[in-house]
Order: structure tokens, then sequence, then C-alpha cells
């Protein structure tokens, strides 16, 4: 029986989750900015029970080969598209993963995307950069109203009814669609269902708030682009692959919809010559929706205290993949008694 538990974590991490696993294992962290290339990655996990690993993190089939003693991936994201669940499954290794903690900073995020998208912020910012304000121009910068506009929400999870809770305060008409109708998210914030065409028919700004799968992958292309109205704004804080991003550079091109705002990009990092950033109706954040200090801090703590939980042989409330079951837990019981 091993006795203190051995932890990798992939990046350093804002707050105290660090101290926090350090207390009750030996942790080491990947000391870099960028994240561990797959090899270092695979040489760290050769030994380790547990690893704390963020969405920039491939953890597949053949790293979880490599990795045999691996009891617990725990994921800071509420995404987990970056991790072969049902490999880690088959392994008997258990997939933990931080939604909530985020929801309401993302959906500020979203807002704030929307916001500068509509009022063109981005554009007026470097307007004032590059010495082009000369006057105020009755025609200069010209926008779309937020207030009062339609929104179409494509997800209403806890991000999706946060966006609903703020849409509502600018009293927009709400649209959404998801899985499972929300009938709180309807009585309380006047949200109404629809179909996802409808949805694009209907709504002055769109805004996916849904996990990625292969259901949902580029389900923004050329044929639902042309659905949506020629004023129309596309927010993305969800995930990069949800949109095809050609279709959506000839759509932002040839005016089939007016702007994009997006926080995640396919790939990501964007590099600086993709052919969206030549446009002047396109702002496109790294990857921040959550970033600010708290809501880091408590992600990363949430991701440390789910890993802490699995090493007791608990079954975490945020566990992907609870099928793992009794099987999962000898072999815990079986490492650490
Ligand atoms: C998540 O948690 O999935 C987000 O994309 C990270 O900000």
């Amino acid at each position: 029986m091993a006795d203190r538990a051995r932890v990798f974590v992939t990046r350093n991490l804002p707050g105290r989750a660090i101290d926090v696993l350090r207390q009750a294992a030996d942790v080491e962290v990947w000391p870099e900015e960028l994240p561990p290339a797959p090899d270092a990655l695979r040489k760290r996990l050769r030994d380790r029970d547990a690893i704390l690993s963020l969405l920039t993190e491939k953890i597949d089939a053949e790293l979880l080969e490599a990795a045999p003693g691996l009891l617990v991936v725990s994921n800071m994201a509420t995404g987990f598209d970056n991790v072969e669940v049902l490999a880690a499954t088959e392994r008997k290794v258990l997939v933990t993963r931080t939604p909530g903690v985020l929801s309401e900073t993302t959906a500020d995020f979203a807002f704030a995307l929307m916001l500068a998208a509509a009022r063109r912020v981005a554009e007026g910012d470097r307007y004032t950069h590059e010495g082009k304000w000369k006057t105020w121009g009755p025609e200069t910068l010209l926008g779309v109203d937020v207030y009062g506009a339609t929104l179409g929400i494509v997800g209403m999870g806890g991000i999706g009814t946060e966006v609903a809770k703020r849409a509502r305060g600018f009293g927009m008409r709400i649209f959404y669609t998801s899985r499972t109708r929300k009938p709180l998210v309807e009585e309380e914030l006047g949200a109404e269902f629809c179909s996802f065409e409808y949805l694009l028919r209907e709504s002055d700004f769109v805004t996916l708030h849904l996990p990625l799968t292969d259901e949902t992958r580029r389900m923004i292309n050329s044929r639902t682009l042309s659905m949506m109205k020629p004023t129309a704004v596309l927010i993305n804080t969800g995930r990069g692959p949800l949109i095809d991003q050609e279709n959506l550079y000839e759509a932002l091109k040839d005016g089939v919809i007016a702007a994009a705002a997006l926080d995640v990009t396919d790939p990501e990092p964007m590099t600086s010559d993709d052919r969206l950033l030549t446009l002047p109706n396109v702002i496109v954040t790294p990857h921040i929706a959550s970033a600010s200090v708290a809501t880091r801090s408590r992600m990363a703590m949430l991701a440390a205290e789910n890993l802490l939980t699995a090493l007791r042989g608990e079954m975490p409330e945020l566990a992907v993949n609870p099928e793992v079951g009794e099987a999962w837990k000898a072999r815990v019981r079986e490492r650490f008694g």
C-alpha cells in the first residue's frame, strides 16, 4: 500500500488549490506557461495516482495506456471534451469536472462580447488608437441596440440561465433551445422554448452555451448561418468546434450575418494569420470567459477537492463517469487502504 498519493498538476493555479493538494499528497506542478507536450505528460504520468488537468491537455487512450497507475483525472473545466471518457472508464479511471462555479462569470463575459460586438467597442478602441478620431460624427461607428432586442440562447444549462437573467435586465425577448425544457427559466425569466431553426431565424443575437459532442460539432455552418438575420450577431463562449470557422468567415465576409464575437476558436490558440482576424466585424478573445481571479481560484479549488475526495475512495458529486463504480473504488482501496 502506498502512503502519500502522487499527483501531477499541469500548470500553476490561482488561489490555494495547490497548497491544499500538498497537505495530502506529493504534488508536482508543471512550471511553464505552455502545457506539457504529450511526451512530457506521458513521462510524468507513468507513476502518478492522479492528474489535475486543464482543457489544454489531451487525455486520450494512448496517454491512459502509458499511465497504468492513474486513478483520477480531475479536469479543471466544465467541459471535458479534452478527455476520452470512454477510454478512462474502460481502464477504471475516474474523471471529474468543475461546473457551476463559473456560470455567472462566463455569462458576464458572454454579455460583454455581445455588447462589444453590437456597439463596436473593439473597433472604436482601434479607431482611437490609430488616430482616426477627428470629430464627433453623427454616423460614426453606428451599432445596434442590445436592450429590447431578441436573444437566442442555445443550451440552457447553468451558464445559459445566467445569460438569460442578464438579458432580462436588458428587456430582451429570450428564445432558447435545450435538451429538456426548463419550466423555472420560462416562468421566472420569460424565456421561450423553441426549435433551433426558429431561434436562428428570430434572434438578433445568438449565443452558444452547450457542450461539444458529436451532435453539436459544427452545428453553426453555412446552412444554419443562412437561417440567421443579416443583422444578427453570433457569440461563442462554449467550444470553438461548435462553429465551422471557414463557413463563418464566408458568412461574415458576404454579409450573411453582421458580426461575431468568439472567446473560443478551432483550433486554439487561433494564429494571428487566421483569415477571421482580417475582418473588422469579428472580435476574438483568448478563451477567457471564466477568467476572473475569484472564479479561476474557485475552479482550481473545486478541482483539488474533487481529486482528494476521489483519492479517499469516495465518489465525487461532479464525477463525469460514476459508472466506474465499485471496480474503481477497489483500485483506490488496494492502493491506499
Ligand atoms: C470550461 O470550464 O469548460 C471553460 O471553457 C473554461 O473557462
